[in-house]
């Protein structure tokens, strides 16, 4: 039985979705049907396709009242719209459908397991927004809400929990084919951490414990976990909200942060030995992973900053959209991430220029474009180094994005100062890049509106969108200093169906 308000939005979407020219948006990282998109949710592989949810509200393009959108996908790059899977339409959701995730149950169905936010009256008469956990069961189109919902409240929270910060389940299935879940919380001060539920069946649920503890080191509450085994260790990724900046490790406002360490799964003891961010650019947060039927941890983020987004432009009728699908790995004990495999079929039209030497601005027949993959390799061109390297796109006499590299200080920047924006609002962000070589490595990845840097072979990862009209499609490269590049660039075009 579908809700009229389920059936409202499916409506609206469907309707405001034709009047939404497909040039106005990026090509092949997933955007908002209309309105409003933030976190991926749900991320999974079901029915022999990939079925991405995320938080959205179809009315507006900004963030309000929270449904569950849906695409599927063959290959992750080319994304085919579903109906709203879900609409805040029940006494403990009315609030919002929070972010979640999903899982194949062994009789075939698919569970959803979201967040229900509803707003409750204190004693003073002011409201605060509970938030407890339940489930919708369906066939990889219509989803029900289970009857028992909420699965997971207040009496399954530790001492000291907050009950208005408890969200975001991720679920897995152990190998003994029991279920497990990971949820966001925080103290009543606010202190973020990381709770640890198990299930045989998936709908009945018991706490275990505390997975992992900020104890004041990363920001406050933390949102959006994800855990998961990767080349032998374990990872923790989640989102802390008010971090403040260490370094050029991690930065002012919401951040990404990953903890690799080791897990006992029978204790369910998780011991952490490193940390890092996951993003060091302007845009992204929130990320969440699959496991794919060949084996490749993939996670996408929303490629967006809740600082900044609700400062846009409202011409738009959509806003928000994901980053790239991005494999991860480990190499030197740092989580690393390389674009998925599936990119290299929307290849198209190469150009490759080995050895150029340079100096000040240089222009390349045949390199443009805001749909491409190139990759650059910077090297010294003589036995002084040089002081800055530089390349602008979606550059014409008055715009330029730029990405560019200090050996001496090794930092790589995104600035997109000169991108149209009238707003106070942060324009760029440096990252400090480690290396013994001579060579940087930078991997350039435009969609319209967006850079995706992939440097050092995905040591390190800097994502922003910026707004330029997509005609303003110019490249140039600047060196302070002799400096020889090679560089590698394709067109990305949508050809991949037609193999
Ligand atoms: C993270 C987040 C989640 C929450 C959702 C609400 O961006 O704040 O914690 O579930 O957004 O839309």
């Amino acid at each position: 039985m579908t809700s009229q308000i389920l059936r409202d939005a499916r409506k609206y979407e469907e309707e405001m979705e034709r009047r939404i020219a497909k040039a106005v948006r990026p090509s092949f990282h997933l955007s908002a049907r209309v309105g409003w998109m933030n976190d991926p949710n749900g991320f999974s592989f079901y029915k022999g396709k990939y079925h991405l949810f995320y938080q959205y509200n179809p009315y507006d393009t900004h963030w309000s009242t929270m449904h569950w959108a849906h695409a599927v996908s063959e290959d992750l790059l080319h994304w085919e719209n579903l109906p709203v899977a879900l609409a805040p339409d029940m006494d403990y959701d009315k609030d919002g459908c929070f972010s979640g995730n999903a899982i194949s149950l062994l009789d075939g169905r698919q569970l959803l397991m979201y967040t229900g936010v509803a707003k409750e009256t204190l004693p003073d008469g002011s409201k605060r927004e509970v938030q407890t956990q339940c489930i919708a069961v369906g066939d990889g189109m219509e989803y029900e809400k289970y009857i028992q919902n909420p699965v997971l409240d207040e009496r399954h929270l530790p001492e000291n929990a907050s009950r208005y910060d408890f969200r975001d389940p991720k679920l897995w299935r152990e190998t003994d084919g029991s279920y497990r879940c990971v949820v966001a919380n925080c103290t009543q001060n606010k202190d973020g951490r990381i709770l640890l539920y198990s299930s045989q069946d998936g709908f009945s649920w018991k706490y275990e414990g505390i997975l992992a503890e900020n104890r004041g080191r990363f920001g406050m509450m933390w949102e959006c976990p994800d855990f998961f085994e990767l080349d032998g260790r374990q990872v923790l990724l989640t989102s802390p909200q008010d971090m403040m900046p260490q370094g050029f490790e991690y930065h002012n406002g919401n951040g990404t942060l990953c903890l690799i360490g080791m897990y006992d799964k029978q204790t369910g003891a998780f011991t952490e030995q490193s940390n890092q961010a996951v993003d060091y650019g302007i845009d992204f947060y929130a990320p969440q992973t699959i496991l794919t039927p060949d084996g490749r941890r993939v996670m996408i983020g929303w490629m967006q900053n809740w600082d900044t987004c609700t400062i846009h432009c409202d011409e738009r009728p959509w806003f928000g959209q994901m980053s790239l699908p991005r494999e991860l790995f480990i190499r030197n004990g740092r989580l690393c991430q390389r674009p998925i495999h599936e990119l290299e079929q929307m290849h198209d039209q190469k150009v490759e220029y080995k050895n150029v030497m340079f100096t000040d601005v240089l222009k390349l027949e045949g390199i443009q474009g805001r749909k491409i993959d190139m990759e650059l390799t910077i090297q010294p061109g003589d036995h002084t180094m040089y002081h800055k390297f530089a390349v602008r796109f979606a550059q014409n006499d008055t715009y330029q994005t730029s990405i560019s590299y200090r050996p001496h200080e090794s930092i790589v920047k995104v600035d997109r100062k000169h991108s149209g924006s009238r707003r106070a609002i942060i324009h760029q962000r440096r990252c400090l890049v480690k290396s013994t070589e001579k060579a940087i490595k930078l991997r350039i990845i435009l969609d319209q509106f967006s850079v995706e840097v992939f440097v050092n072979d995905g040591d390190y990862v800097l994502s922003a969108t910026f707004y330029t009209d997509p005609i303003v499609d110019g490249i140039s490269f600047f060196a302070d200093g002799l400096v020889c590049m090679n560089v590698v660039k394709y067109d990305l075009i949508d050809n991949y169906k037609k193999e």
